[in-house]
């Protein structure tokens, strides 16, 4: 897949830097030449030694030394390579890329390149999480820098949250997605996400407590394969990934309408939690407390947007559903798959003794006509990428 690839591995100072090995091994198997630059706070982690051995190259690790020698400067290895992958950027690596130092080996090549940049970011939650960050992350991205991850789960610092590293396999498949050979490439997914919002009156609606995170994760990692994604999303907590086409609505009939609007498809996956029910008669100006008593509301069915494309004259070659339980998961699961058409469900327990719901993991069983496979619980993003990597396989006919 990477064969004559050349990848300029940047390798900063965290305790995820061990994870740069397997990167490594992962990278040269894929048949990517690898050049590794270690940081000064990279090598408090990993050795030069262990960098060198595996990626079969001596590794960089002083600004000085390239640009005293005759053999190869900074500016010659920065655009030697056809991507330059940062893993795992920290925080200050991040800083420095978007302030535009260049200090050291790694900021000098990171300003010197004439190639597209990939980060997967690594850090502290807090960090990750600090306007700093983000306002870093905003401009780096804004520069058209590409950026993977990090996973959300628990830290080596104790924390839970948004700042694990992405596992390797993830980070391959988004640097083989930026260089254009993606297992998806060429492919339109469809992803719906988030709750729908469905209007009372001009003031008020009815909700649900959908945070969008399972949506967006797996619209990413679709990506990080290559697809073309189209993400419609109702009104979520979370944002929605850089990189796809993203079509905001409210209502279970305009996400319908954007998803029949966006067909074709080579897949759709509905991670949206639609409402079942709107209401029947919506009142066109704010209802009144008065005298007239308790309002009672009158509800009409909203379409089942699975369901309809499962049985569109459109229908993508492959329908993914989800579906959330709180007892019997597989066999409920198992009988939605036939009653929704679709041709797989990834089916959980979010009984509150699960804390899936609203939480960063998720436990889920995947049922095809085959049967249903359990997975082990898994960060939200993990499932996101092992489902998209599913995906893949399928629409590139190799066998589960
Ligand atoms: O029937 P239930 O809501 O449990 O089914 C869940 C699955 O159906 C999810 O994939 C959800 O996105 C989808 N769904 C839909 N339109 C609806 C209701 C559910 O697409 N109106």
């Amino acid at each position: 897949m990477l064969a004559d690839k050349r990848i300029l591995l940047i390798i900063g100072g965290g305790i995820a830097a061990y994870k740069a090995l397997e990167l490594i091994r992962l990278l040269r198997a894929a048949g990517a030449g690898v050049v590794p630059v270690l940081t000064a706070g990279g090598a408090q982690f990993v050795t030069p030694l262990s960098v060198a051995a595996l990626a079969g190259h001596p590794v960089h690790q002083d600004l000085f030394d390239l640009t005293t020698e005759a053999e190869m400067g900074h500016i010659q290895l920065s655009r030697a390579a056809d991507l330059v992958v940062v893993a795992p950027c920290t925080a200050d690596l991040m800083a420095k890329m978007a302030g535009g130092h260049a200090d050291d080996l790694a900021s000098t090549l990171l300003m010197a390149t004439d190639k597209r940049v990939l980060i997967a970011p690594a850090m502290n939650v807090r960090m990750w999480q600090h306007p700093a960050t983000r306002r870093n992350l905003a401009m780096l991205q804004a520069d058209g820098v590409q950026v993977v991850g990090p996973a959300r789960g628990d830290m080596a610092c104790g924390e839970h949250g948004p700042g694990r590293l992405s596992e390797p396999a993830t980070i391959l498949a988004a640097i083989e997605a930026a260089l254009g050979g993606g297992p998806l490439r060429g492919r339109h997914v469809l992803v719906t996400s988030g709750p729908t919002h469905e209007p009372i009156d001009p003031v008020r609606y009815i909700a649900n407590r959908s945070s969008g995170a399972q949506g967006t994760a797996l619209a990413a990692a679709l990506r990080d394969l290559g697809a073309r994604v189209t993400f419609v999303t109702g009104p979520a907590t979370v944002a929605p990934p850089q990189g796809v086409a993203v079509v905001a609505v409210e209502t279970a009939r305009q996400m319908l309408a954007a998803v029949e609007a966006a067909l074709p498809a080579d897949a759709a996956v509905c991670a949206a939690a639609v409402a079942d029910w709107r209401v029947a008669h919506e009142a066109s100006q704010k209802m009144k407390k008065g005298a007239g008593g308790l309002p009672v509301l009158e509800f009409a069915e909203n379409p089942d947007i699975l369901a309809t494309l499962s049985r569109h004259a459109q229908r993508p070659p492959l329908v993914v559903g989800f579906a959330a339980e709180t007892e019997n998961v597989v066999d409920h699961a198992t009988q939605k798959r036939l009653r929704k058409g679709c041709d797989w469900i990834v089916a959980n327990d979010v009984s509150p003794a699960t804390g899936i719901m609203g939480g960063a993991e998720n436990a889920v069983h995947l049922i095809t006509a085959d049967g249903a496979e359990a997975w082990p619980r898994l960060p939200k993003s993990e499932v996101a990428a092992r489902l998209a990597g599913r995906i893949a396989d399928h629409l590139n006919g190799k066998p589960a």
